[in-house]
């Protein structure tokens, strides 16, 4: 008979006999009564095993972790459990099956207090937690509901390669040499973005896939080397046509998820008003406390680090933590200034107001200033503002997170999920690493005007990302489909034409071959399910994940290769 699961048992089975499996969860020996609460992947029952029971000996070996089966009668419990499924019901235990014991585990299931590394060393044992599985659980209902979504659409489910050329996603490549082509390797997909495009060429006209990608880049909280996109691509559309076409897969999955019903259409703001009112292209709306540049009220004043700011074409931008003055001792300040600095600022000011200011630059606020503050940011008493001077983009960038962390301290970001498209990208952006432009989304990105290529700093691109509480959760563009303007995008990213033709020769003769006008966008998986699941830990939504460093502390990867491998590889390791 097929195993059913312990959290479909309850009143309406009161009588019956039942067959369960599963793991023992934890005992409770009262020294006569024993009771088992048995695990298994729906949730915990209890078992109970009289002392005049013929399977209480066997019950009474039992420990944590052991698999067992127990055959017996479903009764109604005295002490109803609220924190329970079966919380109303117990199973009477009549035949007891050891399935298998266990070894005394690294750390306890029902308490963890191990560090981490303990437990992605034992993965498939902190696994066995709800709390996970359950995670892992979002994680599957989401693709699931992506899949009856774009199947419903006309979509199809098409695989690409994973050993295939690099793709120009902007990270480094992993890197897998081919044995039979000495000094030859392939490259892992950063995502499938030219093969999807290859696709509509093709004449597919729709298509997703599920697709692991990886990346060779730095790790944050939100980023692993090996993730998953839900990647789609549609020929003749437009913005607006994959715009609604995301929008409804989000809404239904939502609402499969977590019976949420999204509100249509999602709110839409372009790139450089989130820059300058949230210092962030990927904005957390669930809070206020927007950046208000008041670079105008110090035109005349006499603070020679905010004139000099000023004459030097930078800006002064300043927030408002309303109701919060007491909240911040100069010694909380202090703790601010150092983490604005992270981000490049070199100072971070600060006024309070109650009737009147207080604060580090108060002798510098005048009355035609202090009447700015007060009616322009619309100030109350008790109203403490941040304030910080210097080039633009470190403002806005020291400022966007400062905001982050305050609402966070303070608590102020709302229970609720607040999506929405960042528009109008700019089509290139400088990289500092590289000493020169390069694309702000990828290469084959529809720019918004041709001729607008030369002007790097304000050409705009036709694309866009989803944003949801403060995570970029999607991105994606409208293609070049004509070869000329291709070979545009690559002049103006510096690309020689024979670099052009080395990397993507195939992508531009393909273009030449009858290319429909396409675009698409792909979302990250990982990205969704820790939005719907709570937690701000990537880690937490993949089966196995790597740490920081990239390592699978479980399998030991990654690790050395025997000497005779990497001779067929024709790979030499130099010390
Ligand atoms: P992009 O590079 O913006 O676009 O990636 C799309 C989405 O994938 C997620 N993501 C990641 N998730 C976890 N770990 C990572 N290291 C990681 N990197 C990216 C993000 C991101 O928004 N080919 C284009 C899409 C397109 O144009 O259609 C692309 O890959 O949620």
């Amino acid at each position: 008979m097929m195993k059913i699961s312990n959290t479909s048992i309850s009143v309406k089975d009161i009588g019956k006999t039942v067959a369960l499996y599963g793991w023992v969860n934890k005992k409770r020996d009262l020294g006569g009564l024993i009771f088992i609460d048995l695990r298994d992947r729906s949730g915990i029952i209890q078992l109970t095993i009289n002392p005049d029971s013929k399977v209480y000996e066997v019950a009474s070996t039992l420990k944590n972790e052991y698999v067992i089966k127990a055959t017996g009668e479903v009764k109604e419990r005295q002490n109803i459990n609220k924190n329970l499924k079966t919380g109303e019901i117990e199973v009477i235990v009549t035949e007891l099956e050891i399935l298998n014991k266990a070894n005394d585990l690294p750390f306890d299931l029902n308490n963890v207090t191990a560090l981490e590394d303990t437990r992605l060393k034992y993965r498939y044992l902190d696994l066995r937690r709800s709390e996970l599985q359950d995670k892992i659980i979002i994680k599957h209902k989401i693709m699931n509901s992506t899949r009856e979504y774009l199947n419903s659409l006309d979509f199809l489910e098409i695989e690409t390669p994973i050993l295939c050329k690099s793709t120009p996603e902007g990270a480094r490549d992993y890197l897998v040499p081919s044995r039979v082509n000495p000094g030859y390797f392939y490259a892992l997909p950063q995502s499938p973005q030219i093969f999807k495009q290859l696709l509509m060429i093709s004449g597919f006209e729709r298509y997703y896939q599920i697709a692991r990608c990886f990346r060779d880049e730095d790790l944050r909280a939100d980023r692993q080397p090996e993730f998953t996109q839900i990647d789609l691509e549609m020929s003749f559309i437009d913005e607006e046509d994959i715009m609604s076409i995301t929008e409804g897969l989000l809404a239904k999955i939502f609402k499969d998820v977590k019976n949420i019903e999204l509100k249509l259409p999602f709110e839409r703001m372009t790139y450089e008003k989130a820059i300058n009112l949230y210092g962030s292209d990927k904005p957390d709306l669930r809070f206020d406390m927007v950046i208000n540049d008041i670079t105008s009220y110090f035109k005349n004043c006499d603070f020679k680090v905010f004139s000099d700011v000023i004459n030097g074409g930078g800006v002064i931008n300043a927030i408002v933590v309303k109701n919060s003055a007491d909240k911040y001792s100069r010694k909380d300040i202090d703790k601010l200034t150092e983490f604005v600095k992270i981000y490049g600022a070199s100072a971070l000011a600060f006024l309070k107001y109650d009737n009147e200011f207080t604060g580090s630059i108060v002798k510098f606020i005048d009355d035609d200033i202090a009447g700015n503050f007060i009616s322009n940011l619309n100030l109350n008493n008790n109203d403490l503002i941040f304030i910080i001077a210097g080039d633009k983009k470190i403002v806005k960038t020291s400022l966007g997170a400062l905001r982050i962390k305050i609402a966070k301290d303070l608590n102020l970001v709302k229970d609720e999920y607040k999506l929405l498209w960042i528009t109008d990208f700019p089509m290139f952006e400088y990289s500092e690493e590289e000493g020169r432009y390069i694309a702000c989304h990828h290469p084959f990105t529809m720019p918004q005007n041709v001729s607008e290529l030369d002007d790097k700093e304000h050409a705009l691109a036709k694309a866009y990302d989803i944003v949801i509480n403060g995570y970029e959760a999607g991105g994606g563009s409208i293609r070049i489909h004509d070869m000329d303007v291709q070979d545009k995008v690559f002049k103006s990213l510096g690309l020689s034409k024979e670099d052009a033709l080395e990397k993507f020769g195939f992508l531009l003769k393909a273009l030449s071959f009858g290319a429909p006008p396409h675009g698409g966008l792909a979302l990250g998986l990982e990205r969704l399910t820790m939005i719907l699941s709570g937690t701000e830990n990537i880690r937490d939504v993949i089966a196995f994940p790597k740490t920081a460093s990239a390592a699978d502390l479980m399998t030991e990867a990654p690790s050395e290769a025997t000497l005779k491998q990497l001779e067929e590889l024709h790979i030499k390791i130099s010390q």
